[in-house]
């Protein structure tokens, strides 16, 4: 019986000095304050020309690449006007190519629309800003901001969605 006092005693002794310890370290260091992170979000995107509107043909895809040349997309003209289409009959879009699900390359498809993906067959209405009417993604596809100049000459200036594997959309 007197062994086992001994070793509650040396128990209470050792959480003590852990208490003081642990009130000595609250003490003696300094709180620091939290540092806000970097928006990501917050990104300047060029203004890159991408085409004339001479270069589109109704309904087929013409490839360029926005905001910069590793990051593959689309312009339409889709023939009928469309919420945020560009272009004198506001029917021009331009869209990502690049999967947001996992970046698998999407194929236009001219009889409803749809940018598809091979990968897990998600699939994306460009009549529609992008939004995703089927498949694993869970994000829409990112949708150029375009404006089209008096000469016709349609510019990139921006995207609605992050691009896949970015941590921001301009690197
Ligand atoms: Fe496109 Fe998975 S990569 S649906």
């Amino acid at each position: 019986m007197d062994r086992c006092n001994r070793l509650v005693d040396v128990g209470r002794r050792q959480f003590l000095r852990g208490s003081a310890f642990a009130a000595a370290t609250a003490v003696a260091l300094p709180t620091m304050p939290a540092k806000a992170a970097p928006s990501l979000a917050l990104v300047e995107y060029p203004s890159n020309k991408l085409a004339n509107v001479a270069n589109l043909k109704p309904n087929e895809p013409f490839d360029v690449t926005y905001p910069d040349g590793d990051a593959p997309g689309v312009l339409l003209k889709l023939g009928t006007k469309v919420e945020g289409g560009a272009g004198p009959d506001g029917d021009i879009v331009g869209f990502s190519t690049i999967c947001p699900h996992k970046g698998f390359p999407l194929n236009f498809n001219a009889d409803d629309r749809t940018l598809n993906c091979p990968g897990h067959y998600s699939r994306f209405d460009c009549e529609a800003g992008g939004q995703q009417i089927w498949g694993q993604s869970t994000a829409n596809l990112p949708q150029y901001a375009l404006r089209v100049d008096d000469k016709g000459d349609i510019y990139a200036e921006g995207l609605d969605e992050l691009l896949y594997g970015r941590l921001s959309n301009v690197l």
